[in-house]
């Protein structure tokens, strides 16, 4: 059993609430009795792109267990790669390939430069077949972007999703090692189909952004209140893609039911 843990929308812009609460499920994780074998990012990691917000994310997320990121919208490439990956500054996408035990994670960088929405480039693309060529013929494969390639019935985030996901459709539905598809972007957690696979959306450790039925502008969008929510991928021995959707409570562990 492979278990990736997977975080998104962490949007540090500084204040400490927003820190706090990725210290506190980055405490959870490293407290289970089966840590994950890798932490995922999917995007949005700043709220503006800048150094020093990508310098608070640096500390905040370290951790002695693989954390693999891509950056999202709120993303800036150039300081992603400075401040947070610790590499030479491009603007080129940040795409990049792991392997975990059996499992291979392909991450790729769905952002447009000072655009909310989202797109997979032709680099990007090529980057993508020449990831899956390069992947072991006989394990599974976990795509991650930030933007959900479908519409998610969120009335902000559908307005900016993927552009033209039916690219990224036909690879997936293509290859049988793609076990599932993993967003972010959405500030909810969600589970659909995509391509015919599991696509599942993680929530934010920020905020929730409300589906159709809940938001109503300009006064209810967004929802500070709800404590900081991630994913639990499981990877089993037959491949197969089991997730659990976990709040990490700001208050702690309670292992007794309170008087
Ligand atoms: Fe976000
Ligand atoms: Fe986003």
């Amino acid at each position: 059993m492979i278990l990736a843990a997977q975080l998104s929308d962490t949007h540090f812009d500084l204040s400490a609430r927003n820190t706090e609460r990725v210290e506190a499920v980055m405490g959870y994780l490293a407290d289970l009795p089966r840590r994950p074998d890798v932490i995922l990012v999917t995007g949005d990691i700043t709220d503006s792109g800048t150094p020093e917000q990508y310098a608070q994310a640096r500390t905040a997320l370290r951790a002695d267990i693989p954390v693999y990121l891509l950056p999202g919208n709120h993303d800036d490439r150039a300081n992603f790669r400075t401040d947070l990956l610790g590499v030479p500054a491009a603007t080129t996408p940040i795409n990049s390939v792991h392997r975990v035990g059996a499992l291979t994670v392909i991450l790729l960088d769905s952002s447009v430069p000072g655009e909310p929405a989202g797109l997979l480039g032709e680099d990007t693309f090529d980057w993508l077949l020449a990831a899956l060529a390069d992947a072991p013929a006989d394990g599974p494969v976990l795509i991650a972007l930030h933007h959900p390639p479908k519409p998610l019935f969120s009335p902000v985030v559908d307005v900016i999703a993927l552009a033209d996901p039916g690219r990224l459709a036909a690879v997936v539905s293509a290859d049988p090692r793609v076990i599932g598809v993993l967003t972010g972007h959405a500030h909810s957690p969600v589970a659909t189909t995509f391509a015919g696979k599991p696509m599942i959306t993680c929530p934010s450790t920020a905020s929730v952004l409300g589906g159709a039925w809940e938001v109503a502008p300009p006064h209810r969008v967004m929802d500070y209140a709800p404590d900081p929510a991630i994913a639990l991928h499981v990877i089993d021995e037959s491949f197969s893609l089991t997730t659990h959707f976990r709040t990490v409570a700001m208050g702690g562990w309670l292992a007794e039911p309170p008087a």
